[in-house]
């Protein structure tokens, strides 16, 4: 299976000076940690990663210091996430089928919760990780006036990995182009073409790098995996 990693954002509410996946986490790039997930995956068999060109250098040396068996390739990303995922579309080999898309800020998901969406994209079109949501969610206009409590059991928090059938995904993206549909993740196009997308269990630790408080909180998550 066709695996696609964005990685071209710029991490600005990191605050950092640079893309935030270059960042060190525990003396290795935020990426290479992705990476090694990736590698030990046992159903993926190809990565592409979009970035910004001005990140490739920074992106082979971090490839050359992850032994990874399998092919990789560096694709152009985009102004937004959704540009980025277009692109990797693009760039799949002809025969890909199905596909998984992770964020390579997401450094903390298993090769397990890879395997299990994997192996749910053979029996489901469409599919994303999630969990259940904790908090009580409001819903407000404009004024920040609560309008609505939303039933809190059918509220999930989107993750990634989120996969596809590479030939329905790709029609949806095409339209959402047309349309200019703008959207922060790819189920979100696959719903809006009415075609379904399976819950699979996410895992509470696979938290979205985004803050420094993240990147504390990540630290603190692989420091305990390791010891
Ligand atoms: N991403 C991408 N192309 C973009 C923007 C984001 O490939 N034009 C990727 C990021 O590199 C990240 C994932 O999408 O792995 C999720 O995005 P996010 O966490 O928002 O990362 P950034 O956009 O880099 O952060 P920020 O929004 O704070 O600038
Ligand atoms: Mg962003």
């Amino acid at each position: 299976m066709h695996l696609l990693i964005p990685a071209a954002g710029s991490g600005r509410r990191m605050g950092s000076d640079r893309n935030k996946l270059l960042l060190s986490l525990l003396g290795k790039p935020l990426l290479a940690w992705t990476l090694e997930v990736a590698e030990a995956s046992d159903y993926i068999t190809w990565i592409g990663i979009m970035g910004q060109p001005i990140d490739f250098p920074d992106f082979e040396e971090i490839l050359a210091n992850v032994s990874l068996t399998k092919p990789v390739k560096l694709i152009q990303g985009g102004a937004t996430r959704q540009e980025s995922v277009y692109n990797g579309l693009q760039a799949l080999p002809a025969t890909a089928e199905r596909v998984l898309i992770h964020d390579g800020a997401r450094c903390l998901a298993t090769p397990d919760l890879f395997n299990r969406c994997a192996e749910e994209l053979f029996r489901f079109p469409g599919l994303i990780a999630a969990i259940p949501v904790k908090d009580t969610i409001k819903i407000t206009d404009d004024t920040g006036l609560v309008q609505d409590t939303p039933d809190r059991s059918h509220l999930w928090a989107a993750q990634t990995p989120q996969g596809f059938e590479v030939k329905l995904l790709k029609d949806c993206h095409a339209k959402g182009r047309q349309w200019g549909w703008e959207v922060t993740d790819d189920a979100a196009l696959f719903e809006k073409c009415d075609l379904s997308v399976q819950i699979v269990p996410g895992e509470e630790t696979n938290l979205k790098v985004t803050t420094p408080m993240d990147l504390a909180i990540a630290e603190f998550i692989l420091k305990q995996r390791v010891s």
